[in-house]
C-alpha cells in the first residue's frame, strides 16, 4: 500500500508540474489552475472573451465565459454534474487517488432521481419564514464578534468576523452544540480546496482526515436527535431516514453539504467584499452614508468577486452548441466569475459600484442545482455589512491580502485590519 500510495503521490507531482509548464508556455486555461496566475482570474477571463465562445483545453475539456452561454448550459436538461454511467468529472485531475481517499458525494454532485429527492428533503431549512428566524442570530453574533475584534488594535477580519459568523449560524441551523470554529474553518479549507480536485496525497490525508472527523460529528448528532428530535434540520432528516426516504449515509453527507456549504462561501463572500471596498474607499463612504444600498452591494460582490468561480456539467448526449460539438461525456466548466464580468450584460464590468442596476450575476449557479442556500448568504452578509459600515470608518488594509491558491473557490487567507 505505502508504494502504490508513494507512486500516486509522484505521478501527482509530475502532473503538477506538466499543468504550470502549460500554463507557463501561455496556455490560459491551464494559468487558471496554476500559481501565480489563478490569483488574478479576471485577466485570464479576459483573453479568454476574445477568442470563440467555448475554448477547449489541451486537457480536453470545454470553459465557457459568456454569460448568456453559462446560462443556458446551466438550465439545459441535456447537462448533467455525472457522467452517462455516473462518473465524476476531474477536471485539474485524473482520477489517481487511492479508493480509501475517496470522498462519498452530496447531492451538490448527484444527478436526479437522488439529487431531486435529497435536495427535496434539505429545502425546508430554507423556507423564507426559517430564514427570516435566523436574523436574531446573525445580527447577535455579527455583535458580538465586532465588540471583541474592534477591542484589539488590530484584527483579522476572515478569522475573527467572516469565518465564525457564517459558522455560528449554521451550526444553529444544524443544532450542533458547542461549536470549535477554528476547527470547523480547518474542515472547511480542507473540503473548499477539495473542489479543485485533489492534486496531492497530503491533501488526500487532510481530506480524509476532516471527513472522518465530521463523520464522527454528525453521527453522535444522529444518534442524540433520534431519541430527542429538536427543531433543526438534522431531526428532520432523522424523521425522514426513519420512513426510508434517505440512508443514513446520505443523512451524514447532507449535513456535511450544509456545514461546509454555509459557511466557506459566506466567509468569502463577506472577505471578498471588505477587500473590494478596501480597493474602492469611496463605495465605502457610499455605504456608510446610505445602509439601505447593502442588498445591492451585496449582490455587486457577487458579481464582482464571486466566492465560487465556476463549476462544471456533463451532456449525456452529442450536443451542438454556438458551432462546437460537445461529445457526449465531456467536461464543461462554466467560469461564472467570468460570467460576472461580462460586457454583454454589465456595464463597465470591471468597475465596482454598490450602486448598479444590472446585479444578475451567476455566483449562486442557475437551474436545478442553483444555491439553496443563497437567502441566508443575502441575509448574512446584508448584516454583516451594515455593522461593519457602521462601525468601521475606513478599511485600510495593514498588508495586501494573500489569496488563498484555490481555483474553484475565491477567499483570502487573512484580511489584517486596523479599528
Ligand atoms: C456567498 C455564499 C454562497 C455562494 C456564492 C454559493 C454558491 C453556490 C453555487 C455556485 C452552487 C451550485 C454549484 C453548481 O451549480 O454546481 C451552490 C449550491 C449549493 N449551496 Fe451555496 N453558496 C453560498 C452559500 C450557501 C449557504 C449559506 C448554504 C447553506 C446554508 C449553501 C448551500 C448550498 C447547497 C446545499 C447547494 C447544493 C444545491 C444543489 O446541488 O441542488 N450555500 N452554492
Amino acid at each position: 500500500m505505502k508504494i502504490a500510495e508513494a507512486r500516486v503521490g509522484t505521478r501527482l507531482t509530475v502532473q503538477r508540474a506538466v499543468v504550470w509548464a502549460v500554463a507557463a508556455s501561455g496556455d490560459q486555461l491551464a494559468r487558471l489552475a496554476a500559481a501565480p496566475w489563478r490569483d488574478d482570474p479576471y485577466s485570464i477571463y479576459e483573453r479568454l472573451r476574445s477568442g470563440p465562445p467555448i475554448t477547449r483545453s489541451r486537457f480536453g475539456w470545454y470553459a465557457v465565459t459568456g454569460h448568456d452561454l453559462c446560462s443556458r448550459i446551466l438550465r439545459d436538461r441535456r447537462f448533467h454534474v455525472r457522467s452517462v454511467d455516473g462518473v465524476e468529472p476531474q477536471v485539474l485531475t485524473e482520477p489517481l487517488i487511492p479508493a480509501d481517499y475517496a470522498v462519498t458525494p452530496t447531492f451538490l454532485e448527484l444527478d436526479a432521481p437522488d439529487h431531486t429527492r435529497l435536495r427535496a428533503l434539505a429545502r425546508p431549512a430554507f423556507s423564507p419564514s426559517k430564514i427570516e428566524g435566523y436574523r436574531a442570530t446573525v445580527t447577535k453574533t455579527t455583535n458580538e464578534l465586532l465588540d471583541r475584534a474592534l477591542a484589539k488594535p488590530e484584527f483579522d477580519l476572515m478569522t475573527d468576523f467572516a469565518a465564525p459568523l457564517p459558522i455560528a449560524v449554521i451550526s444553529e441551523l444544524l443544532g450542533i452544540p458547542e461549536v470549535d470554529a477554528d476547527r470547523f474553518a480547518e474542515y472547511g479549507r480542507a473540503l473548499g480546496a477539495a473542489l479543485d480536485g485533489v492534486t496531492s496525497l497530503r491533501q488526500a490525508r487532510a481530506l480524509r482526515a476532516a471527513t472522518m472527523e465530521l463523520r464522527a460529528l454528525f453521527g453522535d448528532l444522529i444518534q442524540e436527535r433520534s431519541r430527542e428530535p429538536g427543531p433543526d434540520v438534522i431531526s428532520a432528516l432523522v424523521s425522514a431516514m426513519g420512513t426510508g426516504k434517505l440512508t443514513e449515509l446520505e443523512l451524514l453527507t447532507t449535513c456535511e453539504l450544509l456545514l461546509i456549504a454555509g459557511f466557506e462561501t459566506t466567509a468569502n463572500l463577506i472577505g471578498n467584499g471588505m477587500w473590494a471596498f478596501a480597493r474602492h474607499p469611496d463605495q465605502w463612504e457610499r455605504l456608510r452614508a446610505d445602509p439601505e444600498l447593502a442588498p445591492g452591494a451585496v449582490e455587486e460582490i457577487l458579481r464582482f468577486e464571486s466566492p465560487v468561480q465556476m463549476t462544471q456539467r456533463m451532456p449525456h448526449e452529442e450536443v451542438e452548441i454556438e458551432g462546437v460539438h460537445l461529445p457526449t461525456d465531456s467536461i464543461v466548466v462554466l467560469l461564472l466569475g467570468a460570467a460576472g464580468r461580462d460586457p454583454a450584460v454589465f456595464s463597465d464590468p470591471d468597475r465596482f459600484d454598490i450602486g448598479r442596476p444590472d446585479t444578475d450575476h451567476l455566483a449562486f449557479s442557475s437551474g436545478v442545482h442553483y444555491c439553496l442556500g443563497a437567502p441566508l448568504a443575502r441575509l448574512e452578509a446584508d448584516i454583516a455589512l451594515r455593522a461593519l459600515a457602521d462601525r468601521l470608518p475606513t478599511v485600510r488594509p495593514l498588508a495586501t491580502p494573500e489569496w488563498r491558491g484555490t481555483t474553484v473557490i475565491r477567499g483570502l487567507k487573512s484580511l489584517r485590519l486596523r479599528p
